[in-house]
């Protein structure tokens, strides 16, 4: 069984730990300290196959690690991890840069806007390490449960290894999603961060969080 490492005690590593525990999956949650509240509170009803420790531990002891931290702070959570240990693995991000300094709606973080992202800083981070940017442009509910929206929409994927997007759509399909589109190279995620601010005002406009882009083609 393989074994899946959350970096994130949020709502949206706690939605996505517990529907790797429903797939049958070993997840361990991991954060800054090894007995963060939020994480024994997951740990405390989450079953036999969870565990909680600090981010180092979870990337040494996983096999597929999910970032699921707070945008301003994923590069710092991703030091803390001992970068090492990150090593030949595949680290599935879904941070986006939001900035809520100025409160809602967030802005991107500049510095990771346009010419630069998130994905791409992770990668620059860890080099050695199978980066895969997917599942931000939805809200935490529908990236677990495709068909939440009613229909399912379609799910973009990029990354530099083709093997390790192979495997991060296996599981996306567990999740639901059945139309990926793979959008190249680490550099797509410039542009899938940039789809949060649309979402945001689509989140406004149809007043649910419950979508997802669709690609008709
Ligand atoms: N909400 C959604 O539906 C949704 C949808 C798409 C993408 N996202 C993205 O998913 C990510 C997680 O969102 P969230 O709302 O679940 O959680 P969050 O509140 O954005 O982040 C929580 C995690 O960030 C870590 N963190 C905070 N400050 C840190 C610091 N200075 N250094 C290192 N780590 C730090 C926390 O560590 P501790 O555990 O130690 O406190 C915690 O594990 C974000 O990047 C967000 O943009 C969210």
């Amino acid at each position: 069984m393989k074994k899946i490492g959350i970096l994130g005690t949020g709502i949206v590593g706690k939605t996505i730990a517990n529907r790797l525990l429903q797939l049958g999956y070993e997840v361990k949650m991991g954060s800054r300290t090894s007995n963060n509240e939020k994480a024994l509170n997951w740990l405390s009803t989450a079953g036999p196959n969870a565990q909680i420790g600090t981010f180092e531990e979870v990337s040494i002891q996983s096999d597929i690690i999910f970032n699921c931290t707070k945008g301003e702070a994923a590069e710092e959570a991703i030091r803390l991890t001992g970068i090492e240990n990150l090593k030949s693995k595949i680290l599935i991000d879904l941070s986006n840069p939001l900035d809520f300094s100025k409160g809602m709606p967030p802005t991107l973080i500049p510095q990771y806007a346009n010419s630069w992202s998130m994905g791409e800083a992770i990668q620059q981070l860890c080099p050695d390490t199978f980066v895969i940017k997917t599942l931000n442009m939805v809200n935490c509910e529908v990236m677990v449960n495709a068909s939440l929206p009613g229909e399912n929409g379609s799910m973009f994927i990029c990354g530099n290894d083709s093997e390790s997007k192979k495997t991060v759509s296996k599981l996306l399909q567990e999740f639901g999603w059945n139309d990926i589109i793979d959008l190249g190279d680490i550099s797509a995620s410039r542009g899938m961060e940039m789809l949060l601010p649309i979402w945001l005002r689509l989140w406004k406009a149809t007043g649910t969080g419950h979508l997802a882009f669709k690609i008709v083609r």
